[in-house]
């Protein structure tokens, strides 16, 4: 049963689409469970880099089914933009497959998402402005428009009807202007006459796969601290990037699932606000900022920066049951001559043995850090976890002591042949 998971253990752009495509150059499968196009997943093929927010990393390869699955909420005009944008370099899309429960993000969805976090003054998100928290609240509300309404064109004029009425109300309450409903209409209707050859039910796709035997990957977005339930509330996104958001975002029973694989970015960023323990506010983040091009892929801001927060990985290992850690950007700490890494929280004196559960404690844990000698050398060209330099090892050997979970995977540079594996029970 060669199922893999690769999911985020820390405030997302670890560097998951790296991971993803190179297992998915094996896999039969590659399936995006959560979130939509809020994620934004770089990848770098024999120098060429490809941007993907809602298409799965395994888009680049031939002959790889790409599922969106149930859980995904979906944004067709972005679907197709990158359909298009890689159609136009020469990759084949026809093995795309759109679940049809899966929900649709609609122009008020993303007017609403940026009128409300910014009414929200300096309580604000900072979403990514795609319209993916009000997309899941209509779900929740049982309102929202399916795949399977977007296709049915008596079926979605009627909803979106009913929709307007009470998104035009609420647009109004920010002073926004109504939608014009044959004007969405129109547009969407244009959509789904694209979409329809790639709607199927995923489920029931994704199950026969499993009992043939099929390789597949599933590709979390975001991460485990953005996590609705086991992030740092309220600032988080609105799915369930956790393993745990597989069995609920594709349909796939826990059991079915073979191996976790956590990505761990050598040390840490975050985007949008919300409390960040080891944030450096100082020329060692400006030093990681820039070393590390950490700005966002969906939205260009500047990425805050800090060490590696290993209670926050453990954290994330313990829930989604981690079988692997996959470190990526080790690289980038090649200049540093000493690197830090945050084991342990304490709070008025004493060691906290949770992640808590309140911000307001959150944001006056002070870190307990352990301090590392830097490699300072260009590892970019290594390939074997040998013949990693020893500083390297050693932070890296702590780490995995410190999160109780072992090291399978490293990576060492953007492009696909620039990682080590460690784990020989991959695919
Ligand atoms: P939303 O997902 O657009 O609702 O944004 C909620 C929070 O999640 C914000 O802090 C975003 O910056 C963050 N977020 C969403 N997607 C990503 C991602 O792919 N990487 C990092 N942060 C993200």
């Amino acid at each position: 049963m060669p199922t893999i998971v690769v999911t985020g253990t820390q405030w997302g752009d670890e560097g998951k689409g790296k991971v993803v495509d190179y297992l998915a150059q094996k896999a039969d499968t590659v399936v995006r469970y959560q979130g939509g196009s809020n994620a934004g997943h770089t990848v770098v093929v024999a120098g060429e880099e490809y941007k993907l927010r809602l298409l799965p990393s395994g888009v680049i390869h031939k002959n790889t089914v790409n599922v969106i699955a149930n859980g995904v909420v979906v944004d067709p005009e972005v679907m197709i933009q990158e359909m298009d944008a890689l159609i136009a370099r020469g990759i084949d899309v026809s093995g795309i497959r759109l679940s049809n429960r899966a929900h649709v993000v609609l122009p008020y969805h993303r007017m609403l998402d940026g009128l409300s976090d910014e009414a929200r003054g300096s309580g604000k998100i900072g979403t990514t402005k795609r319209g993916i928290g009000p997309c899941y609240m209509d779900k929740a509300r049982r309102i929202g428009i399916r795949v399977c309404d977007l296709i049915d064109t008596d079926e979605f004029r009627k909803r979106l009807k009913e929709n307007l009425e009470l998104k035009n109300k609420e647009l109004s309450l920010y002073g926004a202007e109504p939608l014009d409903y044959e004007k969405v209409l129109a547009e969407y209707e244009a959509y789904a006459e694209r979409l329809r050859p790639h709607v199927v039910d995923t489920i029931a796709l994704l199950n026969r796969e499993i009992a043939a035997n099929k390789k597949i990957l599933f590709e979390g977005a975001q991460a485990t601290m953005l996590d609705i339930d086991y992030g740092t509330y309220p600032y988080v996104t609105a799915s369930h990037p956790v393993s745990g958001g597989v069995p609920v975002g594709a349909g796939v029973a826990p059991r079915k699932i073979d191996k976790v694989i956590g990505i761990v970015k050598a040390y840490c960023t975050r985007v949008g606000e919300g409390p960040f323990p080891t944030e450096q506010l100082n020329e060692i983040g400006d030093k990681l900022r820039e070393a590390g091009h950490e700005f966002g892929t969906v939205t260009g801001r500047p990425r805050r920066t800090g060490w590696l927060d290993a209670p926050v990985v453990r954290y994330a290992g313990e829930l989604s049951g981690l079988d692997y850690m996959a470190i990526t950007r080790l690289d980038i700490l090649d200049g540093f001559d000493e690197i830090k890494m945050c084991v342990d929280y304490k709070y008025k004196g004493e060691i906290l043995k949770e992640i808590p559960a309140s911000l307001k404690v959150l944001a006056e844990v002070e870190p307990v850090y352990e301090t590392f000698e830097g490699w300072k050398t260009d590892i970019s060209g290594i390939r074997s976890y040998e013949d990693l330099p020893a500083n390297a090892k050693k932070y890296l050997e702590r780490m995995a002591e410190v999160v109780g979970v072992p090291v399978g995977i490293v990576s060492v540079g953007p492009n696909r042949d620039e990682t080590i594996i460690i784990a020989s029970d991959l695919f």
